[in-house]
């Protein structure tokens, strides 16, 4: 099946099957799918937490407006970003880079520039907000390679970021939550998922030029 027809059948579930579980594959699947997800310059500025422990995620629940996909889903992703990207980040990265690629350090000078001086150029917070976009875009790409193995992912923002870190640990960790997504199965009774699906028409969505 085509990647749209896929997206034509996902959903956004309300109501998962708790007793239906993704099986290391599929896990591994959609973590490879994030791992591939395009980032600004490939810095990957973000870690994903996968939280299938039921008593942490009953505590995320209790912080995520009470939302039962957070307890009922096979596993939570929470992503996060990171809350410094300093000098020894980027030129860690631009290690990476020469050791993948196998090539000299020296011939990276310039990407090493680049990244550094884009590092420098942005404060603080505008990094953060930087790498929360970055988180997004992963989100994306988690939803659509789920469609395409047919596991149900339902994207969330709707939980208080400051109780998500608390609960986690992620500020001795360098990281802030950005956004979650639930997988697993979607409950035989779940409502939403039978709805059909509203989008805008193309004709509202799209400006050619
Ligand atoms: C970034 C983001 C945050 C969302 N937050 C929530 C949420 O907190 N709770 C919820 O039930 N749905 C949430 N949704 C799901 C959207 O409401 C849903 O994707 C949209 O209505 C379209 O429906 P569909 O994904 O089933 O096609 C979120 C979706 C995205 C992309």
């Amino acid at each position: 099946m085509s990647l749209i027809e896929n997206l034509q059948k996902r959903a956004a579930v309300k109501k998962f099957d708790p007793s239906k579980k993704i099986t290391a594959e599929q896990l591994d699947q959609l973590q490879s799918a994030i791992q591939l997800a395009p980032t600004s310059l490939g810095l990957q500025s973000f870690k994903v937490i996968v939280v299938q422990d039921a008593e942490t995620r009953a505590k995320l629940r209790a912080a995520g407006y009470n939302q039962a996909q957070i307890t009922d889903s096979s596993a939570l992703f929470v992503f996060a970003s990171l809350t410094s990207l300093d000098e020894a980040f980027g030129k860690k990265f631009i290690d990476l880079v020469a050791d993948v690629r196998s090539v000299d350090r020296d011939s990276l000078a310039g990407l090493e520039q680049m990244v550094l001086g884009t590092l420098s150029s942005r404060t603080d917070e505008q990094k953060v907000a930087w790498s929360h976009k970055q988180a997004y875009i992963a989100l994306g790409v988690l939803v659509s390679q789920a469609a395409e193995i047919g596991v149900d992912a339902a994207p969330m923002e709707g939980f208080d970021p400051a109780q998500f870190d608390e609960i986690l640990g992620l500020k001795e960790l360098g990281l802030t939550t950005s956004v979650i997504a639930a997988v697993g199965y979607r409950a035989e009774d779940d409502v939403y998922s039978k709805m059909i699906k509203v989008r805008r028409p193309k004709s509202e969505l799209f400006i050619h030029v």
